[in-house]
């Protein structure tokens, strides 16, 4: 079988340079271009010393023959590439939130723009395999969901399916610093950031609608209230979700039958691992999984399911090449069995 032939757009950013590391080593996967702005013209070992290896040089536009693009653009600026890709042809996995949404109308509430092209939020799909695997299959452009998404989303999707929880929820996620990306700003300096915890977008962040979609999408019944707080946590990589709610009256649910419930649903997801013991982002570092505990304050009747993964693995990049390997028929953790880097 010939090799599948991809291109990165905005190769400068984390995703981007993540997303280079994995396809590069993916068997099934020729790594043809790579473009990027500011670095145009350079060698993508001379930007990326750890990707000295593969032999690119980072071009202006992407003119190379494709099969798939990861475009890997900021926000609002995947719109105005991904329609033309699209008319060629080209299948596409957007790393950005342009395609996330389904209401055109939520773009303009949590991103401050007019979406252009509300029929493609109707073609796109949302790009969580353990929710998705057949629409995802098929996609000519998917949505990559976002980093703090892919956590909460995969930590309360079983108790929503199951109606096991009151529709109430809190999020508290932490989060290290990559998760802001590579472009520089004083929030992310190594000095403000070390020794340092807390929490922003109190007033909202831009993942919560994200959250309640497809929250809603498992069971369109239920009327969900979810906070969700973000926190800035001084480690590179790495996002941490605990997840609160109510239990249902009279769902009689042990430790054990909880965890059941969960091995059921993802049955199917190779990414995913139902822990005995409360996760650690160590415990994913650089890889493709989602470690998930689901537990039972039994003293206040609340479900607490703690969530764990790299926000530039499955959080990111790696989920990306996931989409990538169901469009294209290839085993689903192709290019993506590494374990984590331990110490
Ligand atoms: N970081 C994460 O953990 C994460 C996880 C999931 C999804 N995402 C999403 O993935 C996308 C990329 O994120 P990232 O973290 O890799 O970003 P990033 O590290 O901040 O990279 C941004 C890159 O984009 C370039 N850039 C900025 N504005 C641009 C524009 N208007 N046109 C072209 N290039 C532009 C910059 O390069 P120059 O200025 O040097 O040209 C910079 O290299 C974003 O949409 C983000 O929301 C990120």
């Amino acid at each position: 079988m010939a090799k599948i032939r991809a291109g990165i757009i905005n190769v400068t950013g984390y995703i981007g340079a993540e997303l280079a590391r994995l396809l590069h080593q993916h068997p099934q996967v020729r790594l043809v271009a790579v473009t990027g702005r500011s670095a145009a013209g350079q060698k993508l070992g001379d930007v990326f010393p750890s990707l000295a290896g593969i032999n690119h040089t980072i071009e202006a536009e992407l003119n190379s023959e494709v099969d798939v693009v990861f475009s890997a653009m900021p926000h609002k600026s995947s719109t105005d590439i991904v329609a033309p890709l699209l008319k060629q042809g080209i299948r596409v996995v957007d790393a950005s939130a342009d395609f996330r949404l389904k209401n055109a109308g939520e773009y303009a509430k949590w991103y401050g723009f007019t979406h252009p092209l509300p029929k493609l939020l109707e073609q796109a799909v949302f790009g969580l395999s353990e929710l998705h695997k057949n629409e995802i299959a098929s996609a000519a452009l998917v949505a990559n969901p976002g980093c703090y998404s892919t956590g909460a989303i995969l930590a309360l999707a079983p108790l929503v399916k199951q109606g096991l929880i009151h529709p109430d929820i809190v999020v508290d996620s932490k989060s290290g610093v990559s998760g802001a990306g590579r472009t520089l700003s004083l929030t992310t300096h190594y000095s403000e950031v070390n020794d340092d915890i807390c929490a922003y977008s109190l007033e909202g962040h831009r993942h919560l609608p994200e959250i309640e979609q497809e929250l809603k999408e498992l069971d369109p019944s239920l009327s969900f209230s979810v906070t969700f707080i973000p926190h800035l946590v001084p480690m590179t990589r790495g996002i941490l979700s605990t997840c609160y709610a109510k239990s249902v009256d009279g769902c009689r649910l042990t430790t054990d039958s909880l965890k059941q419930v969960y091995l059921e649903f993802y049955r199917h997801a190779p990414f995913i691992q139902i822990t005995t013991h409360p996760p650690h982002t160590k415990h994913v570092w650089g890889t493709n999984f989602c470690l998930i505990h689901p537990t039972i304050d039994s003293r206040t009747n609340r479900l607490v399911v703690i969530s764990c993964l790299d926000n530039l693995g499955k959080g990111g990049a790696g989920q990306a090449v996931q989409n990538m390997n169901l469009m294209f028929d290839l085993s689903e953790t192709a290019g993506l069995e590494a374990l984590a880097i331990y110490p």
